[in-house]
């Protein structure tokens, strides 16, 4: 899809749709009016013929067969003076349905009238109407006949195109690495394997000059004592892979901000084999892994000044004659040793090594993303995201992010207290810390290997995926990520 800013006339642009808005108690604003002027008073007229009272988030169409808009859709905004980001995102989500609905191939949104907000208006609207017009068919033989958008033009007051224009270019990033994210989430097990990510992320990087990529074999991660991660990928023919992806922007001394990405191809849960029910989904228990190389994509795509590194604990759990069993002891890189208790909570074990691992590049930050506990879901369900964080500022940050880019997440504690869950009578730790706060004591575990640097967890279980019959990977959290680094990661 194309991204334009434009400073014509509304009413001369040819479009398969328009989108203009009215405000509630008040008269049509100027780019509406003009519209209005131009098109034989159509729009007053519906509005008024039908009542309509502009409402936050509803709308009508109007079929015009005077105007170079095959359709024109009013969207309603509420007042005007009640007018935020909250409202905008409303609007945005419904208005979108409703445009959605004709299945337009051209788009054009006159947001003039939204005065202040049309830099957020263009990043609400595009962003939802390019998420709401993903499709995944690869394994279709017959896929849908229904065009989806190619162009989408935001029209705007001069004073205002450098600001939309930044916004779109902003947006256009974050959507083609959302939809990298779920391409990737929404590949079955027996494509998406750690070698396919790894493909994934050297092709990147011969795709960006500013990205390199190096992957570690399971040969070189004995070398490096990686003791936790092979004990999850030695039970599949898969081979494990760790995957670094460098984004080199800023000074070569720059610290740099590092993403690590759980990426669990298949889970099986191991010798602690998953029930059968809905198993299927632990395809997407790479999400973490995909998320991250969705975020290095749109980063990549804007160049920040910035150093970034995306890393990928990439493996499949299996259970099969040399897979690890209840009771092994295992010594991670860090020297810590763990009593294996349940391979299912194999999350943490691929990550403590890749945690060791980026202690190398001396980071600013480190943020994991992974689908690490069903806990998550019963804590916080499938809006929001869990952050963890040894590091309570950098955990309020996150949290801003993840408001300010509509990707909401919520902190949970990693108070000592939880800590004895992991008590192992035999090693350092075990990986499972009982009954309770299942998602606290995985970032617990997580956070003995992350002592060295500004640290947070993010448990995605609830928001990577959706189920049901719209079942499929969503592209979160990269909008989080990526306001993160782009805005806040200094
Ligand atoms: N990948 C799962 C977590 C998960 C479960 C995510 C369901 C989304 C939906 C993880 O590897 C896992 O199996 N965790 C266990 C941990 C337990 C054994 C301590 C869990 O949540 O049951
Ligand atoms: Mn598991
Ligand atoms: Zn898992």
């Amino acid at each position: 899809m194309k991204y334009n800013a434009s400073i014509r006339k509304l009413s001369e642009i040819k479009s398969d749709i328009t989108c203009i808005f009215s405000f509630q108690k008040s008269a049509l604003g100027q780019q509406a009016s003009d519209l209005d002027t131009a098109t034989n008073q159509s729009l007053s007229k519906s509005i008024k013929n039908l009542g309509f009272k502009s409402e936050l988030g509803s709308s009508i169409t109007i079929t015009s067969l005077d105007a170079n808009s095959k359709q024109i859709i009013i969207v309603g905004l509420g007042e005007q003076k009640a007018l935020n980001k909250a409202s905008i995102l409303k609007a945005a989500a419904s208005a979108t349905k409703d445009i959605l609905a004709h299945t337009p191939k051209t788009i054009t949104l006159g947001i003039s009238d939204l005065a202040e907000h049309t830099a957020e208006a263009a990043e609400a609207f595009s962003s939802s109407i390019a998420s709401a017009s993903y499709r995944f068919e690869t394994y279709k033989s017959e896929k849908s006949k229904k065009p989806t958008p190619t162009q989408l033009t935001f029209v705007c007051d001069k004073k205002e195109q450098n600001g939309v224009k930044k916004a779109l270019g902003y947006s256009q990033a974050k959507s083609i690495g959302m939809a990298l994210t779920r391409d990737l989430g929404n590949e079955p097990g027996n494509v998406a394997t750690p070698s396919y990510l790894a493909k994934v992320a050297k092709e990147m990087a011969k795709e960006f000059n500013s990205l390199s990529c190096k992957v570690l074999e399971e040969k070189d991660m004995e070398k490096l004592n990686m003791g936790a991660f092979l004990s999850v990928s030695k039970g599949s023919t898969e081979p494990g892979k760790l995957i670094v992806l460098e984004y080199k922007g800023g000074a070569a001394k720059s610290a740099p901000h590092v993403l690590v990405g759980k990426g669990i191809t298949f889970d099986t849960g191991g010798i602690s084999l998953k029930p059968g029910q809905a198993m299927d989904e632990m395809k997407y228990d790479m999400c973490g892994a995909a998320s991250v190389l969705g975020t290095m994509r749109a980063i990549a795509e804007l160049a920040p000044k910035k150093n970034i590194i995306g890393v990928i604990a990439a493996a499949e759990n299996m259970p099969a004659g040399n897979a690890s069993k209840p009771g092994d002891i295992v010594t991670t890189a860090s020297g810590q040793t763990v009593e294996i208790l349940n391979t299912d909570a194999e999350g943490r074990l691929v990550l403590c090594d890749a945690l060791t691992y980026v202690e190398k590049f001396k980071p600013k930050s480190v943020i994991d993303i992974a689908t690490l506990t069903g806990a998550c879901i019963i804590a916080l369900g499938h809006s929001t995201s869990a952050v963890m964080s040894n590091n309570d500022e950098f955990a309020e940050t996150l949290l801003q992010c993840g408001q300010e880019a509509n990707d909401k997440a919520w902190q949970l504690p990693i108070w000592d207290e939880y800590h004895k869950q992991l008590d192992s009578p035999f090693a350092d730790m075990q990986n499972i810390g009982g009954k309770g706060a299942g998602s606290i004591t995985a970032a617990c575990f997580l956070s003995k290997f992350a002592k060295k640097y500004t640290w947070a967890h993010l448990d995605i279980a609830g928001t990577a995926w959706t189920s049901g019959a719209n079942k499929g990977a969503t592209g979160r959290p990269v909008p989080l990520l990526l306001n993160y680094l782009m805005n806040h990661a200094k």
